[in-house]
C-alpha cells in the first residue's frame, strides 16, 4: 500500500504520520515513513535547494519532479516490492496544488511529469487533512518560503487540493482537523484504514 498525506501548511500531517506509524508498529504491519521532497540521499539534497532558494517556477517544478523520481525509485518502490506499506508525507497532489494552482504552471504538463516520475504508480489511498489555511499558517514556527507566501497563496494551494479530490474521489479520504486533537485525527485515520482493508 502506498498511502500519501496531503494538506495545506500546518495541518498536522507529520504528527498524524508519527501516530499512525506507532499504531502500525503495534499491529506488526511492516512499513516505512518517508517524505517529499526528500526521502533519499539525492532527494534530500534537492529538498535543501528548493526550500532555501528562490527560483523560477519551472525550475522549482523540475526539481520537485527530479527529487520524486529519485525518491520513488530508491525508496518507495523497493519498500513496496518488499511488501511494506509506505506512508509518504506529501506526493504528486502537492505538485499540482503548489506548482500548478498556486504558481500557475500548466496542470496538464504537471500531470504528465507526475506520471513519469512515479512510473505511473498512483497512491492507493490519500488522506487530505482539512484545516482552514488561516489556522494552519498561524501554527507555523520557522516558516518556509511557501508559508511566507501568505494566505492568498495558501488559498490557491487549497483550491488545487480540492480539484484533485474532485477528480479522484475513490483515492481520497478527507480528515477534519479543526477542533480535533491529534489522537482523534489518528483514530479517524485508523477507522478509514480498517474500512479500506
Ligand atoms: P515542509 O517544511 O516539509 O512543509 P510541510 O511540513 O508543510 O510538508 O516543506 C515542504 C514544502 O514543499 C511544503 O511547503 C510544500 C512544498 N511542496 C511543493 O511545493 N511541491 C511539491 O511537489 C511538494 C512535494 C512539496
Amino acid at each position: 500500500m502506498l498511502i500519501t498525506f496531503e494538506g495545506t501548511e500546518g495541518c498536522g500531517k507529520s504528527t498524524l504520520i508519527r501516530n499512525l506509524s506507532r499504531n502500525l508498529e503495534a499491529l506488526r504491519i511492516p512499513h516505512i515513513v518517508t517524505r517529499e521532497p526528500g526521502g533519499s540521499i539525492v532527494a534530500e539534497q534537492i529538498r535543501y535547494l528548493i526550500l532555501h532558494h528562490e527560483m523560477a517556477p519551472l525550475t522549482e517544478l523540475f526539481l520537485y519532479e527530479a527529487a520524486r523520481a529519485e525518491h520513488f525509485h530508491k525508496t518507495v518502490l523497493p519498500a513496496l516490492e518488499d511488501g511494506k506499506w509506505v506512508l509518504c508525507d506529501r506526493f504528486t497532489d502537492s505538485t499540482l496544488a503548489y506548482q500548478g494552482f498556486a504558481r500557475g504552471l500548466d496542470i496538464g504538463m504537471i500531470e504528465k511529469l507526475n506520471l513519469m516520475a512515479t512510473g505511473r504508480r498512483k497512491p492507493d489511498l490519500t488522506f487530505f487533512l482539512d484545516l482552514p489555511v488561516e489556522e494552519g499558517l498561524s501554527r507555523a514556527q520557522d516558516p518556509n518560503k511557501f508559508e511566507k507566501a501568505g494566505i492568498s497563496f495558501q488559498k490557491k494551494v487549497r483550491k488545487g487540493f480540492l480539484h484533485s479530490i474532485r477528480k479522484n474521489r475513490n483515492r481520497f479520504r478527507i480528515l477534519k482537523v479543526k477542533n480535533r486533537s491529534p489522537d482523534q485525527v489518528c483514530e479517524a485515520a485508523l477507522r478509514v484504514l480498517r474500512n479500506f482493508l
